[in-house]
């Protein structure tokens, strides 16, 4: 996995400087070409010399050194390389990388980088743990910098001990494997726009009440996720969930089904939809502008009009995405009555689920589902919600192919 790839490794001034040592000899067992920058207080730590000796290269330290600049220079340093690894990242160096700062030839290099970064945070507790430290990383994650680390444990003054400490070696070489196996995985849905709807919707009573469902939206966000894996471009269109948005999505968030719908709507064109959200069939019929006091005598009548089918909407309208999946959440019935809904929704797949109390699939992390098309019914395992997004996304592929 690693072999031929040219791994640019920034050491900063940490004490823990010297368990990347051990990185730098396990990415060379690999096959990586590795080459490493000092900063001027990482030197403190480790020795050029001994960097030099394991990575089998020259290790560059100074910007100002007319030899280095003449042999390679800073910014061809950086540019030249598939990704680079900042270890020990310290707060100071964080700082200075969330800022742009370019005070020696480490930062310049990472200021000029084109290849993608990871950072491997090291550091005392309280160090990590200050709001500042907290305000550089979240700007460098939101810059597109990934992360490993930092760990839990001791810390290097006695007695102390929490969040920062460097992620152990082999740690770190499994996330730079994983993070070259994810960049060379197939996208066989690059190109693709897909949408997802997901979670439940909301229909408010009054300004603090509401009516909604179940639904987690475990299922649909894994979709989402999936599809983004496989190189889509995905809006995710959600409604309020407690789970962590998916990685390289676009979310649009909704509270009500009319809400729901007029983001689909706003979304398209798409080539492929998968409406995974439990809309509210329903919601009540006015909506009360002051909340409902608890008057003396009778509880207030609650009656309901019907909401917009998006499903149907998008199924039967002018724009239908190529290829539409929807899903049945049914509690009894469970294959007849998707049926139905594949012919009255307009769609080419209605993945059905049982989500009767009793088959856990409401909030729960595993799905057993029955695939029905033109073609008939497929009866899936019971499998990880993660996996049904990756057969489903798998099936998608292969219908646009
Ligand atoms: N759906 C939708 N808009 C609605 C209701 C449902 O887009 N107003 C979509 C769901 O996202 C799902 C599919 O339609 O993909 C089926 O949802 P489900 O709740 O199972 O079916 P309903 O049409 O609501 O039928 P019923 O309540 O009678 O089971």
């Amino acid at each position: 996995m690693l072999a031929g790839k040219r791994i640019l490794i920034v050491i900063g001034g940490g004490i823990a400087a010297y368990k990347v040592l051990e990185v730098i000899r396990r990415l060379k067992e690999r096959g990586a070409e590795v080459r490493v920058i000092l900063t001027r207080s990482g030197k403190e730590f480790v020795t050029p010399m001994t960097v030099g000796a394991l990575s089998g290269e020259k290790v560059f330290s100074d910007l100002f050194d007319p030899t280095e600049e003449q042999d390679i220079g800073h910014i061809v340093l950086s540019r030249d390389t598939d990704l680079i690894l900042v270890a020990p990242a310290t707060a100071n160096l964080i700082a200075r990388m969330a800022n742009g700062i370019a005070d020696e030839l480490a930062t310049a290099s990472l200021l000029a980088a084109a290849a993608p970064i990871i950072v491997c945070p090291a550091m005392n507790q309280r160090m990590w743990a200050h709001p500042a430290t907290q305000r550089n990383a979240a700007q460098l994650a939101a810059d597109g910098v990934r992360f490993i680390g930092p760990a839990e444990g001791r810390m290097a003054e006695r007695g102390e001990a929490g969040v920062g400490r460097l992620s152990e070696p082999m740690e770190i070489v499994a996330g730079v494997e994983s993070f070259f196996a994810e960049r060379e995985q197939p996208k066989p849905l690059a190109g693709r726009h897909v949408l997802v709807t997901s979670g439940p919707t909301i229909e408010p009573i009054d300004p603090v009440r509401f009516i909604t469902n179940r639904s987690s939206g475990k299922q649909g966000h894994a979709i989402a996720a999936a599809a983004a894996r496989a190189g889509a471009c995905v809006t995710l269109i959600s409604g309020p969930v407690s789970i962590p948005d998916p990685k390289g999505v676009d979310i649009v968030r909704v509270e009500t089904a009319r809400q729901m719908l007029e983001a689909v709507m706003a979304a398209l064109p798409a080539d492929v939809a998968v409406m995974a959200a439990a809309v509210s069939d329903w919601r009540p019929a006015a909506v009360a502008q002051e909340k409902i006091k608890k008057a003396a005598g009778d509880p207030p009548p609650l009656s309901f009009i019907e909401n917009p089918d998006i499903l149907a909407t998008l199924g039967h309208g002018r724009q239908r995405p190529k290829l539409m999946i929807g899903f049945a959440a049914e509690t009894t019935d469970v294959k007849a009555n998707a049926a139905r809904k594949l012919a009255a929704k307009g769609a080419d797949y209605i993945v059905a689920n049982d989500v009767s109390p009793e088959s856990g699939v409401f909030g729960g992390d595993r799905n057993s589902v029955h695939v029905l098309s033109a073609a008939g019914v497929e009866t899936w395992p019971t499998l990880g919600k993660d996996e049904v997004a990756e057969r489903l996304i798998a099936l998608i592929v292969e219908r646009l192919r």
